[in-house]
């Protein structure tokens, strides 16, 4: 198996560490059966690849073997993002679906212990014909077979049809929405279009919301840290307040 060497921090600050956390406690308790799950949102930059990155590592050091695959084919820049050096021929996910290496040559140990890694390998012309194959879903398999857990780092949903292939492959998705800008609309619009893959949804993670935007609204402060989340079958503004600090969370 080839090595991996993810070089940034991934350390969070204590608030953004104990949102994740709960996150992640929230997950184990969803269901023995939920091996594989996808992460997607409305739109790009709403955080998937940071929330699937920190929920693959905070399940790895709980102690589950956790495999991060990266099938955000149309615009993955994770590798980039993380500063993850690769091994070997640095081939991914879009060189094993269509043929060009074996899953072991794709899949990644890296050097935080219980985190494997497939990432996307290079950019892809078609990325729906690789994913909505037999092959996709026995890939699936195979590593729902050999690993714990299973986090999916997919496109956006609603753009592209990716997310809800993918999901229907899975146990479980995580809708992830970046405060005060996904509209309510494209929630649930995306909401329907992931249950519509039979999938359940498992909750949704409210992503970045800067204290300062709150600032004005006093009582918001009680609700405390930085950074929170709302994990949960709820949608839609009212609830949860969501809140990291733009920028200040520990590089
Ligand atoms: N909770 C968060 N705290 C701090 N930075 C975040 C958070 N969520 C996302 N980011 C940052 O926002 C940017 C977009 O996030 P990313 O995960 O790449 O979005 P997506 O995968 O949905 O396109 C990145 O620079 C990422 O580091
Ligand atoms: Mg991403």
């Amino acid at each position: 198996m080839n090595s991996a060497m993810i070089n940034r921090d991934l350390n969070l600050n204590y608030s953004g560490a104990e949102a994740i956390n709960t996150i992640c406690s929230n997950l184990t308790f969803s269901g023995k059966n939920i091996k594989k799950i996808v992460i997607t949102s409305c739109e790009a930059n709403d955080g998937k690849t940071f929330i699937s990155m920190q929920i693959a590592v905070n399940m790895a050091k709980r102690g589950k073997r956790v495999l991060l695959m990266d099938a955000d084919m149309r615009l993955s820049v994770m590798t980039a993002q993380y500063d993850i050096q690769l091994g070997g021929n640095a081939v991914g996910l879009a060189h094993l679906l269509s043929g060009q290496c074996m899953l072991e040559d794709a899949i990644y140990r890296t050097n935080i212990p219980n985190f494997y890694l497939i990432p996307i390998g290079t950019d892809v012309k078609a990325p729906l014909s690789l994913i909505a194959t037999p092959d996709f879903e026995n890939l699936l398999n195979a590593v729902g077979e050999s690993f714990d857990l299973v986090v999916i780092d997919a496109p956006p949903v609603g753009l592209v049809i990716d997310a809800a292939e993918i999901a229907k492959r899975c146990d479980g998705s995580v809708l992830v929405l970046e405060y005060n800008k996904t509209h309510r609309r494209s929630l649930q619009d995306a909401q329907q279009q992931m249950q519509r893959t039979g999938t359940p949804v498992l909750g949704c993670v409210l992503n970045k919301v800067a204290m300062d935007r709150l600032s004005t609204k006093k009582y918001y402060y009680h609700y405390g840290t930085k950074y929170k989340y709302k994990y949960g079958n709820e949608y839609g503004y009212g609830y949860g307040r969501g809140e990291y600090a733009r920028g200040e969370y520990k590089r």
